[in-house]
């Protein structure tokens, strides 16, 4: 009889090349955040040890990605890169045309300029900080058609980012089709936690928009981690790969906009994928004006390369397993911490719930701000805040959002860090759970006017 009980697995690549980190003492951390304004995303990334910002151009790209790196075709126009880029978005997504960007947000502009006239209505799974800003700017309004299990930290709905089909019903009912140009449908949902939408609810909607000739435009910066949850999580889908699932989930939509920072395993890029071609003429000659020739859409041409190159890698089984399971390994030691988070854990990142983790501070000090800035001082792991600093304020009222979730993002990086870094993060936020009654809670001091998450800045409260 073997001894053995456990096959465990490991991360499907070897390292070939390393960054040293710096570690600091807490007295350093303590003056290096309150000099950052006690937001994370102020503080110099050399005073970081692991660094959960986020996993947006955070990857290590693979020594096939390298390579061709050295094949940048620097042409200002025709560039070979932009073509295999074109012949990798029509083989693994399936849309028609591209128009690549220089990350995900120059997409969103330019589909929210060519489909959102003033007045108009933009339903979508829960709000994206960059996305709701680009159709509000449109003379758009953004409204959440999640369904509302979406909300819920503790539910465990394994496709917490379905579309409320009778949401969708009522605001064609109440506004009219007219006034809905598209349904923003995000794959993962980021707000939420990193939550899939399934592929039944992916053909519902298109089903129900198709009725009433309304447009499906999907987020596609982590469709190929949705397509995994499909995978393992939806009846029918076992035996499908992770390629042809993601394939399908498009077939329901008429394009993407595609922050390839995340999924595509790149430092920078995105694009625009559209089927429709009058759309694509349009894109295609605005991209000349705030990006660049629809041949390289503000992108070297090593760095379209790369993202082509991506494409390929990210689908690959083996490495989206490991990928998401590097994020479920940590989402389970923190249970076993007994920390707050939220579940089902999703693709790319473990959300800490602040409201349970900080109950005695009120919204209106930040507690996710709060345990950003804690878990810094603790260990200098960098982490951040995505509740009402992330929401800001509604642009016609002024008044500030209130979302129902305060989390804290401890995002993992694609093929950066190992399961020892999971170890030593765990360890560290749960230290700062022990702790969690001596905290207080921070007051704005500075508030930018867009995306004030970026660069407000803090204090604490005597
Ligand atoms: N959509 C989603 C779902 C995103 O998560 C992001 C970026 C974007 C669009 C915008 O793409 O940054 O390339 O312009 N998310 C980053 C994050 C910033 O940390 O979650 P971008």
């Amino acid at each position: 009889m073997s001894k053995i009980t456990k096959r465990s697995w490991a991360e499907p690549y070897k390292i070939k090349m390393v960054e040293p980190l710096r570690k600091t003492t807490r007295q350093y951390r303590e003056d290096a955040i309150r000099k950052a304004g006690y937001n994370t995303f102020l503080l110099y990334s050399e005073d970081v040890y692991i660094d959960l910002l986020t996993d947006s151009g955070t990857s290590a790209m693979s020594d096939y990605q390298w390579a061709g790196m050295m094949m940048g075709d620097e042409a200002y126009s025709g560039s070979k890169n932009f073509y295999h880029l074109e012949e990798n978005v029509q083989k693994y997504y399936g849309y028609k045309y591209l128009i690549p960007t220089h990350q995900g947000r120059g997409a969103e502009h330019l589909i929210s300029r060519i489909l959102i006239k003033q007045g108009d209505y933009v339903p979508g799974n829960m709000y994206f900080t960059t996305t709701r800003l680009h159709q509000e700017l449109s003379g758009g309004q953004f409204v959440d058609i999640i369904i509302d299990e979406a909300h819920d930290p503790t539910s465990l709905l394994p496709f917490k980012g379905d579309i409320d089909l009778n949401k969708l019903e009522n605001l064609i009912a109440k506004v009219g089709a007219d006034k809905i140009p598209y349904v923003s449908v995000a794959a993962t949902v980021n707000m939420a936690g990193g939550q899939p939408i399934s592929m039944k609810n992916m053909r519902d909607v298109r089903a129900l928009c198709s009725k009433h000739g309304i447009k499906v435009i999907m987020d596609a910066t982590r469709a190929v981690e949705n397509a995994y949850f499909i995978q393992c999580r939806e009846d029918g889908y076992a035996n499908k790969t992770t390629a042809e699932i993601l394939r399908e989930m498009c077939s329901y939509t008429d394009g993407c906009t595609m922050s390839g920072k995340k999924d595509l395993l790149v430092n920078i890029g995105g694009f625009l994928a559209i089927n429709d071609e009058d759309i694509y003429e349009e894109a295609r000659s605005l991209v000349v004006v705030y990006e660049g020739m629809h041949t390289y859409g503000g992108l070297a041409g090593r760095d379209m390369e790369a993202m082509a190159r991506g494409i390929e890698e990210a689908v690959q089984d083996d490495h989206i397993q490991a990928r998401v399971g590097q994020v479920e390994y940590l989402g389970a030691q923190l249970q076993e911490y007994g920390v707050p988070i939220v579940l089902p854990v999703g693709g790319h990142a473990i959300y800490l719930d602040a409201k349970r983790f900080y109950p005695h501070i009120s919204q209106d000090n930040f507690p996710a701000q709060t345990l950003a800035a804690e878990l810094y001082i603790d260990s200098g792991i960098r982490s951040m805040e995505r509740g009402i600093v992330s929401a800001g304020r509604d642009v016609k009222t002024g008044k500030n959002y209130y979302p129902k979730l305060e989390l804290v993002r401890l995002t993992i990086p694609r093929r950066v860090y190992t399961q020892a870094h999971m170890d030593v993060t765990a360890e560290s936020v749960a230290e700062v759970y022990e702790a969690r009654t001596r905290a207080k809670g921070l007051e704005m001091t500075f508030e930018p006017k867009y995306l004030r998450f970026f660069q407000a800045r803090f204090s604490p409260i005597a």
